[in-house]
């Protein structure tokens, strides 16, 4: 297991909090059930990336849980707050929104603040290994049967946590989901690409997959480097007869998979996609 280094922790209400305190009852829904929403944006030198369309997103997963709205304006001052009085530069930021207890809670939100852990660059220059694991659902039903919750960030992430596990226990560093029929979805913390020629491709959001803002930065950035996007409904043996293939999450950025089910992928090699899409990132981050 990696260690997070919890930087800071703000408590919407409250403030800043020291992040030994204990700022939940026992009895929260977010820990009794994983009936909490959650959002993990990344800080680039004191600036959230993106943080009004992680917000945005923390409603939609909100409202499909039967939460409350998070107060967006409230979440912002807690962020920009806790940035500045700590001066932190570079982390994770995650938020959480909880609807409280189930009997006579409040709902409550804070912002935790996370070193970036320092495994990340170099599997960025290795590539990283990764196996397919089946869930063995239609793509169609995870879009169509809301309770089944996909594409929602909710703290019920124990299955997510377990299919990493899943992957280490073989040799791998992740993992990718696959719906019946060997349809690919999406990581447990990331979406997949890969890549052919020119033409970039990713399941599109129909498979009930998380609408990944990373993914949605690869979407707009990819034409002016002169790749075309291609979303559909794609199978594994699409995804392992690729030329590269890399996954995309706004801790871990744009990571390179050169390993697939056992076999080289592509050429073995991280490839140039993958790294001309990073820099993008981060000069994208680097003008806020
Ligand atoms: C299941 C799942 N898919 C995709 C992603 C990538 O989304 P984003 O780029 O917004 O971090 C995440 C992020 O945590 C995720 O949990």
């Amino acid at each position: 297991m990696k260690v997070v280094t919890t930087l800071a922790l703000a408590v919407l209400g409250r403030g800043l909090v020291d992040p030994a305190e204990p700022v939940l009852r026992a009895d929260d829904e977010a820990l009794l059930r994983g009936r909490a929403a959650f959002e993990t944006t990344r800080v680039y030198a004191g600036k959230p990336f993106r943080l009004d369309d992680h917000l945005a997103r923390l409603s939609i997963s909100a409202a499909r849980i039967d939460l409350p709205a998070p107060d967006h304006e409230a979440f912002r001052a807690l962020v920009a707050g806790a940035l500045a009085h700590e001066k932190i530069g570079d982390a994770s930021l995650r938020l959480v929104w909880t609807p409280g207890a189930s009997e006579g809670g409040a709902p409550l939100g804070f912002a935790l603040f996370g070193a970036i852990p320092e495994g990340h660059e170099p599997l960025r220059a290795r590539g990283m290994k990764v196996i397919t694991l089946p869930i063995g659902v239609p793509y169609e039903l995870r879009a169509k049967a809301p309770w089944i919750l996909g594409g929602v960030k909710s703290t019920s992430y124990a299955a997510n946590m377990a299919a990493i596990a899943e992957a280490k226990r073989h040799g791998a560093d992740d993992a990718i989901f696959l719906a019946e029929n060997e349809i690919v979805l999406e990581g447990p913390k990331t979406n997949v690409w890969w890549r052919n020629g020119r033409t970039l491709f990713t399941p599109s959001l129909e498979t009930g997959i998380l609408a990944g803002i990373t993914r949605e930065f690869v979407l707009e950035a990819a034409p002016g480097l002169g790749y075309e996007v291609a979303e559909g409904v794609y199978t594994r043996s699409q995804l392992a007869a690729a030329e590269e293939a890399f996954t995309s999450s706004s801790v871990r950025e744009l990571m390179p998979v050169v390993w697939l089910d056992g076999a080289e992928l592509g050429d073995g090699r991280p490839g140039p996609a993958a790294a001309a899409l990073q820099q993008a990132l981060r000069r994208a981050a680097a003008e806020g």
